[in-house]
Formats: C-alpha cells, structure tokens, sequence
C-alpha cells in the first residue's frame, strides 16, 4: 500500500471540517436567514467568548436506514455541541440545526447532547441548550422517544447541581417542550420562539378551539401568561446578551459560591431619596424597583420574569459586589398581594438562589393574600404553601427588608424570623400585625363603633388607636423579630452588613431523599 502523504490526511480532515460546519448545506442556511434566524454555529458564537468554542462530535452520523434515510446523512446529525467560555468561565452548549433535517432529534443527536451534559455535570459548569426543532425525528421512532427520555434524566440529575439554561430559538413542540421546563431558565424570542405541547390544528380537531401559535406558543404568551418563559427578548441578540448576564450571577455549581465583582460601589453608599419613593400612607402604590435600584450596586437590578405575576418582583444584583437574589412585593401592582402566580413565581426563584447559594433578600410589603373564588379555586393554598416552603426550605443567607405592610399570613410568607430569616430589617414606616389598621379597628372595636352616637367619628379614632398601637415595627422588634429598624438611607450599608455577617452561614438539616414540595 502506497504511502498517503499526512498533507492529503490533513487536506481531508479540513474538507470534513468544512463539510461538517456547512450544516443542512447553504440553500437551507439561506432559509434560515430569511426566516430572521441564526445558525446553530452563529448563535453560538454570540453566546461563548469569541474563539473559545470546542466544537465535539462533529463527525457524529445518525445509523437509521428507515424510509431511505440512509441517503439523508449529514456530519453532526443537526445538533453542534461542545463547550467554551463565557467571562472566562467554562460552559457548555448544545444547539439544535433546523438547516439539517429540521433540527429533529434521532438516537445520534440525543447522545450528543448527553454527551455535553455529562460532561458539564462531570465538570461542574452550567450547560446552555439552544432549542430550533421539529421534535422526534420521525423516522426514528421510538429511539427518538428514548433519546428525549434520556435528556429529560439527566436535566433532573443537573437540577441544582448545574445552572441550566434553555433558549427556544425556534419550533419546540410535543413532549420536547420538557427539556427546557426542566432547566432552570427558558429565554424566548419575539416572533422566533414556540413552544407549546400540542399545535393549533390538534387543538382545533380536540377542542374545537381557534388559536394561533403565537397566541398557544409565543414569546409573548410564556412570559406574560402562562410563566414558562423567564426572558422575553425583541431578537436573538438581546437574548444571547441575557444569557451572558445570567451566568454573571450563578456560580459554576452547587459547590461554589457566586461569583464576587467589585463593581466600585461604595457598600457604605446612604441614598436619601429612599426616604421619598415608599408613601407612610398604606393605601399608595410605588414601583418598589425604585427602591431596588437605589439599594443595589450601579442601580444595576437583573429582573427574572418581568412580564409574569407582577405582583411580585424577582431578580438578581449585587452588593458590595456579593451577588443576591431578590424578591419583592410589588405595590403597584395589585398592591402587591399574593395570589397563585406570584406564589409559584417566587418559590420558584428562592429555590435557585438556595441551590446556587446566593443570599435571599425580601423587600417586603404584602397586604395579604388575593381573596377569590378563582384563586381558592385554583389552589392557593397548595401555591401559597410553596413560598412558605421554599424559605422555609433554604439554607443560603435570608435577609428580609420590611418596607411598609406586613400583615397576616403573607408576612410569614414573606420570610419572617420564624422561617428561618437569618436578619430583619425594618423601615419606620412598617407595619407589622395580623391586618391593616382600618379592618383591625372594624372587627375589634366593632360593638363600641356600633354604639357611638357618631360612628364615623368612634370609627376614625378607633383605627387611630389601632394604628398607633400596632402599625409599627416597633411591637415585633419588642419582640426581637425585628434585628434592626433603620433609616431608610441606612438600607444599603445595613444589608451589604447582614451580608457580610451571614456569608459564613453553614446550616445543616437532617438527612432525607428530599423533602414533599407541596402542589
Ligand atoms: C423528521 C422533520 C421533522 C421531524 C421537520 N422535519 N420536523 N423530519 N422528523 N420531526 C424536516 C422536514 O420534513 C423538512 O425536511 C425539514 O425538516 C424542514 O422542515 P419544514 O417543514 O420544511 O420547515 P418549516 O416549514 O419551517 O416547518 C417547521 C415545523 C414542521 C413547524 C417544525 O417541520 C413540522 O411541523 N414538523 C413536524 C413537527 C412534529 O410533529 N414533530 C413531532 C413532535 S412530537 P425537507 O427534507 O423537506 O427539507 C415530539 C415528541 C417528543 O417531538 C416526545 C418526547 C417525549
């Protein structure tokens, strides 16, 4: 056998390269474009730092022959997987090529993306899943089903060991759907994204419903209505800068802590105009973001769900340059009350921030729970027990910050002491009882109201005496639920402190498989 030169392997293996890096070939990366769409190779480009992608497996072929598919081959079998670095960090990627195949998932394709997963989990960094398919690759049949079923394991394994994080580029439907609502963020794109489990046409043959995609499956539908969704961005690269700020705020695992950045803010920094943006009066809504913004470094306030249950408030920032995760009655919305939506949307972000051990702050002002037919329906308490739950449950640092109400159950469910609330904080302004001063009065004080000559007259001096007794922070730090009550200005220097202070904080429970989450 002749000699072959190591120029004409070389020249080979580029050729494959080259091949493999075409993807579906050009005509469908044309498609692609004009559908407003990226590549899978060019979205992962705006994801990793520029030059740090490791592309493996991109000989990868699938070994089906039914329905001719032998003669439908292509190196990398529609999924470009490898890792890279984002901010210099190691993290993983997979992402879907609708060029090839439509990007559905076969046998090959799902080893693939296990593969990486492994990997991340063997390694300790989170894994980014960029979701563009027409689903099980029909051909495949039920390998393809085991292929999902195999992604979906392993989600649950990575769960809370691993930031996971899920962008549906483009179709994402049926029982694919699952792998990213079994990560820990979906991101979708205006007019890109759609995920939904059955389509427009099997709704209409079932139900007999008119509906658009867009109405069962969009952007715009999972981040405002049903929740799926956590980031809702315009086009790809709003999304793909999303991604990267995310990942600023996790640690690579469970075992690390988040990551420190001084960001040049003074910790000791007093905002005056903090003692402006919250009204004394209980009755009058703020943007409690104000409030936010003002406390954290830079104002830079990294919001989780923004377009769902705005009633309450999720997010990320830091101080003194320590990461935090943030939850926080919104008073202008609802007046901030808990209903069912934002129970679930809050248990849900404290459960991150407690596997990544990132330090829970509440900035709390809840009037109670949303009275309803709907909601005792729908099941609020199962619900509402999540947030009860999930600081309960939490061991990373808990810090509470009452701004203004806090009253009844939904002060509990705001993480008082008895939950485990390592500092609480009050503002002057708070008000800490079983209700309201007005409806307090009325119930109390109701046979000496009745009685009076002028019951409006008895009413307002009754709610007064109430008030004066009770609408305060001062009976429960009597009680030492309260640490601290402070000037609104002293919030930064105050909470950059409890920081510092709980930042050593190792609890430890008693060993169980895991606890029964209710719902
Ligand atoms: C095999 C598929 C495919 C699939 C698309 N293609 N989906 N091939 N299996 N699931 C192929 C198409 O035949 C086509 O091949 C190419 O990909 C591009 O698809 P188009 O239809 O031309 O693209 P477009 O018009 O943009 O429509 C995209 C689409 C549509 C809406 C996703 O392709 C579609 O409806 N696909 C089927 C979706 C589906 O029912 N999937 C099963 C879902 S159930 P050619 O050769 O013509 O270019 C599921 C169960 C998961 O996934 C269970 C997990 C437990």
């Amino acid at each position: 056998m002749a000699d072959r030169s190591i120029d004409q392997l070389c020249e080979k293996l580029l050729e494959r390269r080259e091949r493999a890096s075409q993807g579906g070939g050009e005509k469908s990366i044309a498609k692609q474009h004009e559908k407003g769409k990226l590549t899978a190779r060019e979205r992962i480009g705006r994801i990793l730092d520029p030059g740090s992608f490791v592309e493996l497996d991109a000989f990868v072929e699938h070994r089906c022959s039914n329905f001719g598919m032998e003669k439908t081959v292509f190196p990398g079998d529609g999924v470009v997987t490898g890792y890279g670095t984002v901010d210099g960090r190691i993290v993983y990627v997979y992402s879907q090529d609708f060029t090839v195949i439509g990007g559905s998932l076969g046998e090959a394709h799902a080893k693939k993306i296990c593969k990486v997963l492994d990997l991340a989990m063997q390694n300790g960094a989170p894994c980014v899943g960029i979701n563009d398919s027409g689903g099980a690759r029909i051909q495949e049949a039920v390998d393809a089903l085991s292929g999902y079923g195999n992604i979906f394991f392993r989600n649950v394994k990575a769960s809370g060991v691993i930031p996971q994080l899920s962008v549906i580029a483009g179709p994402c439907a049926g029982g694919a759907v699952y792998s990213p609502a079994l990560t820990d963020f979906v991101y979708m794109i205006d007019k890109t994204s759609v995920m939904h489990i059955t389509g427009p046409q099997v709704i209409k043959a079932v139900t007999g419903e008119d509906v658009t995609s867009e109405q069962i499956g969009g952007a715009k539908a999972h981040n405002q209505t049903s929740g799926v969704a956590h980031f809702f961005a315009e086009g790809e690269d709003e999304c793909y800068s999303q991604i990267r700020k995310t990942l600023s705020f996790l640690p690579s695992n469970n075992l690390e802590e988040p990551p420190f950045k001084d960001t040049g803010d003074d910790p000791k920094r007093a905002d005056i105009s903090l003692r402006e943006i919250v009204p004394t009066n209980p009755n009058k809504g703020y943007d409690v973001r104000d409030v936010i913004s003002r406390v954290v470094d830079g104002g830079d306030f990294f919001e989780v769900q923004p377009l769902h249950a705005a009633n309450i408030v999720t997010g990320f920032a830091r101080v003194g340059g320590y990461v935090i995760g943030i939850i926080a009655n919104q008073a202008k919305v609802m007046a901030g009350c808990l209903d069912i939506d934002a129970s679930c949307k809050a248990a849900r972000h404290i459960r991150i921030c407690d596997s990544y051990n990132i330090p829970i702050v509440t900035f709390e002002d809840v009037p109670g729970y949303l009275p309803g037919l709907n909601q005792e329906m729908g099941g609020i308490i199962k619900h509402g027990a999540k947030l009860l739950y999930a600081y309960s449950e939490s061991t990373a640092p808990k810090i509470t910050i009452v701004l203004r109400k806090a009253y009844g159950g939904s002060y509990l469910g705001m993480c008082s002491k008895d939950l485990g609330a390592d500092v609480v904080l009050a503002w002057p302004q708070a008000e800490i009882a079983v209700m309201g001063a007005e409806g307090a009065a009325n119930i109390i004080f109701r046979k000496e109201i009745e009685a009076s000559a002028n019951k409006e007259e008895a009413r307002t001096e009754k709610i007064e005496e109430y008030r004066a007794a009770f609408a305060n922070p001062y009976v429960a730090a009597a009680r030492g639920f309260v640490d601290r009550v402070i000037l609104p200005e002293e919030t930064r220097p105050a909470l950059h402190q409890a920081i510092v202070m709980t930042a050593g904080k190792n609890e430890l429970r008693p060993r169980r498989k895991h606890g029964v989450m209710p719902g």
